[in-house]
């Protein structure tokens, strides 16, 4: 600070040192990235830098010499502030809440801090902070907790449950040949395989909630989504809905991936936006599944786009979490897998959504050098 202002001193003449301190101090709070307002004792708006003008979308000689009852009509502030606003109001009066996380309309995460009593002499002071990124690598970390959590839970319950079947399948086949006796081969048969179908539903369940280390094989974007498009047609021609691929037949970009574990995705996604189809229309035939590429430097993206219903924020928010879903028969587990999986090929996973529009799944994955256009 002395450093500066022995500089700035140079430059000025004669100017007052305190009051070029102040200048600093006002110029470094005017143009910081986080929002700053104060209110003086008497209510009234002492300060606003330009950041929290921006983000109350008022402009800031508006602003001058505001009271807060003055800025809550002021007729530039939208609805949706003036409510947050107040609630913030609210909770800080009543129950003395210091710290505030808010979600804002457009998904954006920000803390807010009031600063008041002795040390601010009468003064109010409130700070507004985007913590968007922290919000969102707390998110991945509690994600990535409570998928690790499920993994280990669904491997002892395996574990559990195998053992038994194992005995049980291991006594019918030594009763076989008593049941055989009284004519009633046809049960152990029944059991046999009901036994066997457990097991392999508890395979499936292990390979899906925990997936394994990519086996990959190199394959070109084009035919797989072909292929996963021929699976799901029939399907999706049975509600009504149509899928549609956009692709340029020659595009010649490959990817190295685990074929049947990017299937499991796309078929994931697909099978959603057909649910969010069938919630949403009553009319058939107008839902419309569309499939398709888009390049990028190092990476090629797989969209899916439907025009289902569409999600609010908080479906938004929880999305990838284990077990978070808003179906009667769902089981939450259908994207958080699929996060899994391309997060191990390397990948990412996006997701723009609207009520009422519909949703878009972009897919990033690595593709192979020097094979695309
Ligand atoms: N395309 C979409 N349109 C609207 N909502 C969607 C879409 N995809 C996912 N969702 C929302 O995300 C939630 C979680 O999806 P996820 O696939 O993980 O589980 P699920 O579909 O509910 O159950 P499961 O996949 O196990 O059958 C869904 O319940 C739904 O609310
Ligand atoms: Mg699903």
């Amino acid at each position: 600070m002395s450093e500066i202002r022995g500089t700035e001193l140079e430059e000025m003449g004669s100017f007052h040192p305190n009051q070029l301190v102040r200048t600093k101090y006002e110029n470094i709070l005017e143009n910081l990235d986080s929002g700053i307002i104060l209110f003086d004792s008497d209510g009234v708006l002492a300060f606003v830098n330009v950041q929290m003008a921006k983000l109350l979308g008022v402009s800031r000689k508006s602003l001058a010499g505001c009271t807060l009852t003055e800025l809550l009509r002021h007729p530039q502030l939208t609805r949706f502030k003036k409510k947050k606003i107040l609630r913030l109001f609210r909770e800080t009066i009543f129950h003395r809440k210091r710290f505030h996380e808010l979600l804002d309309e457009y998904g954006k995460s920000w803390l807010i801090t009031m600063t008041y009593g002795d040390q601010m002499e009468g003064d109010f002071l409130i700070s507004v902070k985007d913590v968007s990124d922290f919000k969102q690598i707390e998110q991945t970390a509690y994600q990535n907790d409570k998928l690790a959590m499920l993994g280990k839970i669904s491997a002892s319950i395996a574990h559990e449950i195998r053992n038994p079947l194992t005995s049980i399948r291991g006594f019918i086949q030594l009763l076989r040949p008593h049941l055989m006796s009284l004519g009633k081969d046809e049960y152990a048969r029944i059991i046999l395989t009901e036994i066997d179908r457990a097991n392999d539903i508890i395979y499936e369940f292990l390979n899906s909630s925990k997936p394994s280390a990519p086996q990959t094989t190199v394959i070109p974007v084009a035919s797989l989504l072909k292929e996963v498009v021929l699976l799901t047609e029939s399907e999706a021609l049975m509600k009504g809905c149509q899928i549609s691929l956009h692709l340029d037949e020659r595009d010649p970009t490959y990817i190295s991936v685990d074929v049947k574990q990017i299937k499991q995705v796309l078929l994931n996604l697909i099978k959603n936006a057909l649910d969010a189809i069938d919630e949403k229309l009553d009319d058939p035939g107008v839902g419309m599944i569309e499939i398709g590429m888009k390049h990028h430097d190092k990476h090629v993206s797989i969209l899916v786009s439907d025009n289902g219903g569409g999600m609010d924020q908080n479906t938004l928010n929880h999305l990838f979490n284990p077990f978070f879903t808003t179906k009667e028969g769902g089981t939450g587990l259908g994207l958080s897998v699929s996060y899994r999986i391309i997060k191990n090929h390397g990948g990412s996973i996006a997701v723009e959504s609207h009520v009422g529009t519909g949703t878009e799944f972009e897919i990033m994955l690595p593709k192979m050098e020097g094979t695309s256009f």
